[in-house]
């Protein structure tokens, strides 16, 4: 079975192509360079740069694999949560392709496929919790299967990501900042008093990044000189100053801050089901090497295996789209050319077709 995935939720335009769970091409176009002097994603701008790209990019993929559109088995769709007007830039396309071969359309859960996406490199087992920590989510699910996930804490604030790119804004690094946090706070060392491991102190399993962020900013505001000249991503320093070493170690007391967090609630979640089989963390934030590290050790401390995509994958890709895609129609579910694309902040419904057996 041939699955063509299509990634437009926010500001990457991703297409991929997965046979029977396994990749077989990819293209993926970031936006970041449009977006990047903005300090943030311009709805506008992102849908007319999915628009524009997505035909290039189909005709690369398709050449590229040596295939025609007749090939494609399924089309998978992201459908939300994520920009309206981008989603519906892929969702037209994923619409027309079906529409003219007559192939099944599936749309495809955004945080879902994240947290799948681990399944194209490695077996995923259940049922397994699963930390979805990206630029708009962090959320805390307990997997039952592929279709079958449960929320069961999310942010009632800032996500995870949007701690990290507003962080890094703060510092005047380039849009989206968590990677550079990360490469920065790697050269630091973390005061571990020096920011709050935000709303531990309850009993539930949501999360709140606004008041460390806060509290960045005001460690900033008294310490202004650690913000950069210029809006640049930082330079591979050989020998560096006090100053910036003190800016790693801001960094790396944030980015501990945040691991801290994460750990805090996720292992609260995994004494609350001892059935769990696995630990799966996805999302960008997922990519971050010390949120890795952190992760790693709460998985061997409770003797889980750790579900971890590898960095490339944790980011916006059309790879787990078509494969989360994929999955969803094995198990029975279609959907019909009235699917509706759902933005950030509404629930997406499950309203699937069963697959007919004809
Ligand atoms: O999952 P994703 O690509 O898009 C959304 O669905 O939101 O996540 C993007 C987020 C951004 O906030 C970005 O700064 C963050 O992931 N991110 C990182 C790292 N790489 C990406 N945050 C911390 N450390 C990283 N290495
Ligand atoms: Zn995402």
């Amino acid at each position: 079975m041939l699955t063509l995935g299509i990634e437009t939720s926010c500001d990457e335009t991703g297409l991929a192509l997965v046979r029977d769970g396994e990749l077989v091409a990819e293209r993926l176009a970031s936006q970041e360079d449009v977006h990047a002097v903005f300090g943030g994603v311009v709805p506008e701008l992102a849908s007319r740069e999915h628009l524009r790209l997505l035909p290039y990019l189909l005709d690369e993929l398709f050449k590229g694999a040596g295939v025609n559109v007749p090939d494609v088995d399924l089309v998978a769709t992201a459908r939300g949560p994520g920009l309206l007007g981008s989603l519906l830039v892929g969702m037209g396309l994923a619409k027309g392709l079906a529409l003219a071969t007559n192939t099944p359309l599936v749309g495809v859960n955004h945080l879902w496929a994240h947290l799948l996406a681990p399944g194209l490199e490695q077996e995923l087992i259940f049922p397994a919790m699963g930390v979805l920590v990206s630029g708009g989510h962090t959320h805390i699910y307990l997997m039952h299967s592929a279709t079958e996930i449960e929320l069961l804490g999310q942010t009632i604030d800032d996500a995870a990501g949007e701690a990290f790119d507003k962080v890094a804004k703060l510092l005047n690094l380039p849009y989206p900042g968590g990677r550079h946090i990360d490469e920065l706070a790697s050269r630091g060392t973390p005061d571990k008093l020096l920011f709050p491991r935000p709303y531990l102190n309850n009993q539930n399993l949501d999360f709140s990044f606004s008041g460390l962020k806060t509290a960045v900013a005001v460690y900033l505001n008294d310490h202004p000189e650690l913000r950069q000249a210029r809006m640049e991503a930082p330079a591979p320093e050989q020998n560096s100053s006090a100053l910036q070493q003190e800016l790693f170690d801001v960094c790396a007391s944030f980015n501990w801050a945040v691991a801290a967090t994460l750990h805090a609630k996720t292992e609260r979640a995994l004494k609350r089901q001892e059935s769990v089989r696995a630990l799966v963390v996805a999302g960008g934030v997922a990519a971050n090497s010390h949120i890795r590290r952190t992760m790693q050790d709460l998985a061997d401390s409770y003797d889980l295996p750790l579900i971890l995509p590898s960095p490339e994958l944790c980011t916006d890709n059309a790879s787990m789209v078509a494969f989360a895609g994929e999955l969803l129609y094995r198990a029975g579910w279609c959907h019909g050319l009235d699917l509706e694309a759902v933005p950030r902040g509404r629930k997406i419904p499950w309203d699937y077709q069963q697959v007919s057996s004809g």
